[in-house]
């Protein structure tokens, strides 16, 4: 960022942008009376409140009667004795109103080309995929990974699982084998869905192949079949009696058109999505059926405070939660139209977004600061790609998720892509909240840049301090919820132990759930600032990383790799990078030359193992690590290193003090 615009980031933090009367005329939620009042009803009898909300937005096959089951806190029931079908409440629920015929989704492939389909077709291909499963003999309660690129197929796939009552749980195209490997283990899952190829930025890239390779390592016997979309004409290798294509499957099935949703307890498992934690393997974080898909479309109301005629646009993979809750299950459930990406935001030119915003007339923008940083990036060195060559005139409202988004991109999004008329609403949220949490109104918030602001109705967030005591307005401490809300994370799949203990610290009393983010309040209004995790989780990009998984990754390099330590440092673009101080069994490399070669080869480890996103971006190499005497790691120290400050720390306790030079240069 120039110095300009650090200068003004500082001046306008102050600075409020409130709804004008364009964004307040007939929203959902009109004004801050009209957010107090949802509010209090929240407060008054929580009950009451969500229980009339998830009768008004949801179809249920079988009524609830209780709405909140504590009994066996943290393990809370949302309206545990109902019955329902998440894909009958985005597909067969519009049948024969006008949202029937309405584009349902409007698909731009990598290459430009557009494709899209109305809730009748997409009810039609999810019915006809459904039965193809239950032809593979895949039953309710069985688990299915989704292995897809982002096109209408890898929706399908996952609204087909929901018809049929099976617990999905997809995994990010850009993860490797030993992932892939992994969550099919912990899963237990007995098929996987995917294609022969993904096609990101011109390049075809394989899938297929890659399950092929996480199923050789092991431990996979649970898989029973593999099926196989053909996104592209390439050949792939077949393994005879466990693989099909996506015709075959569905001729399989005699195509029938019609497959009648399986009708699942509320809280049965709708998907398992693994994300990473602070120690160990990634946790498979569990969603219920109806609390999850209440969120997905009440969030869709409230925070995009969608309307018939809006086109939305959440720019997120499939593979991460925002890319289930706002592209496959909540425009659906809402009856939005929206556009699905295959590519990249940089292919073949960086106005990719902003010429798919003329071209589909987007009204609503979903994306991260990190896509925004980039581009600003790229429309600052050149003028072909800035978005004034474009007409954004339909957007309405803008958002961003993922990661906090700084002050001057704030100011970039909203001069530039929103011209000064769009709100932005920054949604803080997490895997584990299912949707939305913290966000401002669209119609009601005044905005304050950088500033998640309010939770919304029914959210009881607070900061407190180690203990669970409430900290005043101006000071920084955890961010908590201290009520249940229904789409809360229900327990980490295979290991409810660590569920307790990761969220519900038994010193805050066991039922508060613990964000394991850092926040404050902003002294006039209360509002909330995200200040980022307070534990040994990274956010690059907005992708969630474990510094512990990336060292666990490191070392398992033992032909090369003694000891790994791994920390977060701020990046301009990137929000985080990750950086790894090395020490090689054989010593430290003796040139720049060599160095660069093992930095090289350390990176491809690590993208093999984990997935390119978690590549290391500086490497630091030496004789051994800065650690007490005791022999603690110093990471906070390391932290200083990565970011290049001048040591303020005390020292002394260090074993070898002359590391600190040898960790200087990164690689
Ligand atoms: O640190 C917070 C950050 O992303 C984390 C959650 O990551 P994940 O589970 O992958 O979900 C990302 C998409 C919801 C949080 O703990 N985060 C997310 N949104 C924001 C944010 N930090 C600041 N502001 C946000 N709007």
């Amino acid at each position: 960022m120039s110095q300009a615009s650090n200068i003004e980031s500082v001046l306008v933090e102050n600075r409020v942008f409130p709804p004008d009367a364009r964004a307040q005329q007939g929203a959902r939620i009109s004004g801050m009376a009209a957010y107090d009042a949802l509010c209090a009803e929240a407060a008054k009898d929580p009950d009451a409140f969500w229980a009339r909300l998830a009768r008004e937005n949801l179809s249920w096959t079988r009524p609830f009667t209780r709405t909140l089951d504590e009994s066996n806190a943290p393990f809370y029931q949302w309206f545990g004795d109902g019955e329902l079908n998440a894909s009958a409440n985005c597909l067969d629920k519009h049948m024969g109103t006008p949202v029937e015929h309405k584009t349902a989704i409007v698909f731009e492939a990598d290459d430009g080309s557009v494709t899209t389909i109305s809730y009748r077709e997409l009810l039609t291909r999810v019915s006809q995929f459904a039965n193809a499963l239950k032809a593979e003999g895949i039953q309710k309660g069985d688990r299915v990974i989704v292995y897809m690129p982002m096109t209408i197929e890898g929706v399908i796939a996952m609204q087909a699982c929901a018809r049929i009552g099976a617990t999905h749980s997809v995994v990010f195209g850009g993860f490797s084998a030993k992932a892939l490997q992994e969550r099919i283990i912990d899963a237990g899952a007995v098929a996987v869905i995917t294609a022969n190829y993904q096609l990101r930025g011109g390049k075809e890239l394989p899938l297929k192949a890659i399950v092929d390779d996480g199923i050789a390592m092991g431990g996979c016997e649970s898989i029973k079949s593999v099926l196989v979309y053909e996104r592209t004409l390439s050949d792939w290798k077949r393994v005879e009696g466990r693989d099909k294509t996506f015709t075959e499957a569905l001729n399989a099935s005699e195509g029938q058109d019609e497959c009648v949703p399986e009708p699942v307890g509320a809280e049965h498992p709708l998907f398992i999505l693994y994300t990473s934690g602070s120690t160990g393997k990634p946790k498979g974080v569990q969603h219920a059926t109806g609390g999850y898909l209440l969120w997905a479309k009440l969030t869709m109301d409230w925070t995009f405070d969608l309307r018939p005629d809006d086109v939305f646009w959440c720019t997120a993979d499939i593979g991460w939660i925002t890319g289930h809750t706002y592209v496959a299950y909540g425009p659906l459930a809402a009856g939005a139209t929206q556009v699905i990406f295959e590519g990249i935001p940089t292919f073949p030119h960086a106005g990719r977004f902003w010429q798919m915003i003329e071209k589909h007339k987007v009204s609503i923008f979903y994306t991260a600061p990190t896509a925004i940083r980039s581009l600003i990036k790229a429309a600052e060195s050149d003028e072909k790609v800035h978005p004034k060559n474009w007409d954004l005139s339909s957007l309405r409202i803008l958002g961003s998720v993922g990661e906090p988004i700084n002050p001057e991109a704030w100011m970039w999004y909203h001069r530039n892509i929103g011209h000064e008329k769009c709100p932005i609403v920054d949604t803080f949220w997490q895997t584990e909240t299912g949707g939305h949490v913290i966000t401002p109104l669209p119609g009601a918030t005044p905005l304050v840049p950088g500033s998640c602001t309010l939770p919304l109705p029914g959210i009881a967030a607070a900061i407190v301090d180690e203990t669970g005591k409430d900290l005043p307005n101006g000071a920084g401490g955890m961010l908590v919820i201290k009520r249940p809300w229904p789409s809360m994370i229900r327990t980490i799949w295979n290991d409810p132990e660590r569920f307790k203990k990761s969220y519900f610290p038994e010193e805050m009393g066991g039922t508060i759930y613990l964000a394991g983010d850092g926040a404050v309040r902003s002294e006039d209004r209360g509002y909330f600032r995200i200040t980022g995790r307070i534990d040994d989780v990274l956010n690059v990009s907005g992708h969630r990383l474990g510094t512990m998984e990336i060292e666990s990754a490191l070392v398992a390099k033992t032909d090369l790799v003694a000891e790994a330590a791994v920390v977060g440092r701020p990046d301009d673009v990137t929000g985080e990078a990750v950086c790894a101080f090395v020490v090689l069994k054989r010593g430290r490399p003796t040139s720049d030359e060599e160095s660069m070669k093992l930095a090289a080869e350390l990176r491809a480890w690590v993208a093999k193992e984990i997935g390119p996103i978690a590549k290391p971006k500086d490497i630091r190499f030496g004789e051994n690590l800065p650690k007490t005497r005791s022999g603690k790691i110093m990471r906070r120290l390391l932290r200083s290193i990565a970011k290049g400050e001048a040591i303020t720390q005390d020292t002394s306790t260090l074993e070898n003090p002359a590391i600190l030079e040898q960790l200087g240069k990164a690689y």
